[in-house]
């Protein structure tokens, strides 16, 4: 472990709290609204989506790959959602058999996994048939803002924990198999567009 990984863990929180009182609490909320049964969260990070699982979530799995990130989620997990299960796993590898779930979410992940596809192919690997995942990802800018991204991803690389401007995350999910009809373009809120495009919504596990 890293001091840029400590230091991501210590103020992930502090960061994203202007963002999340503008609105992308909010987002997620709406996000989650449909979920129920067997659900895995995908780098969960230090919890932000532990309040917005409906009650319909009955069985809940977090994973975590960032030791300092994971410490951070069981204490959250501990005062706010206790029947959780959290494991230490990156989203390339994960330690599930094959359709295992109802559910998968992944907010503000694909960003920062190594292998955007092979990511994706385990998460539809682990999904239940007719099983969904609710995504929120910022995006690859289809217009002149990639000029921007371009610009700016070495240092997001950084300051972010190998976050990139720049991925094609709709591309991997069709690729993957996934039926994106439902994952509409949007923002985060607090964000320029431009640079933070995002895709948001269900996206349907396609046979
Ligand atoms: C920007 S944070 C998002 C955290 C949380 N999902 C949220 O919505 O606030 C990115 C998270 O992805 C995690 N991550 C990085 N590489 C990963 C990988 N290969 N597999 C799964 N998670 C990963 C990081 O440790 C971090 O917790």
């Amino acid at each position: 472990m890293n001091v840029f990984e400590q230091l991501h863990a210590r103020f992930y929180d502090s960061v994203t709290a202007p963002m999340e009182r503008r609105g992308l609490a909010e987002r997620r909320v709406r996000l989650l609204e449909g979920l129920e049964g067997d659900v895995l969260e995908i780098g969960a990070g230090t919890g932000a989506n532990l309040e917005a699982y409906p009650e319909a979530v009955t069985s809940l799995t977090l994973t975590e790959p960032s030791a300092p990130m994971a410490q951070r989620l069981r204490t959250h997990v501990a005062a706010e959602r206790p029947d959780t299960t959290v494991v230490k796993a990156a989203a390339e590898d994960l330690p599930f058999a094959d359709a295992s779930f109802d559910g998968v979410v992944s907010t503000l992940v694909l960003c920062s996994v190594d292998d955007p596809g092979v990511a994706v192919s385990e998460i539809r690997r682990v999904l239940r048939p007719a099983g969904r995942l609710a995504v929120l990802e910022h995006v690859v800018s289809s217009g002149r803002g990639r000029i921007l991204q371009r610009a700016w991803e070495p240092a997001q690389k950084v300051i972010g924990r190998n976050c990139h401007m720049t991925r094609d995350t709709r591309r991997f999910l069709e690729i993957a198999g996934f039926d994106t009809t439902r994952v509409v373009d949007t923002n985060i809120p607090g964000l320029p567009h431009t640079v933070f495009p995002v895709i948001s919504g269900i996206a349907a596990a396609a046979d």
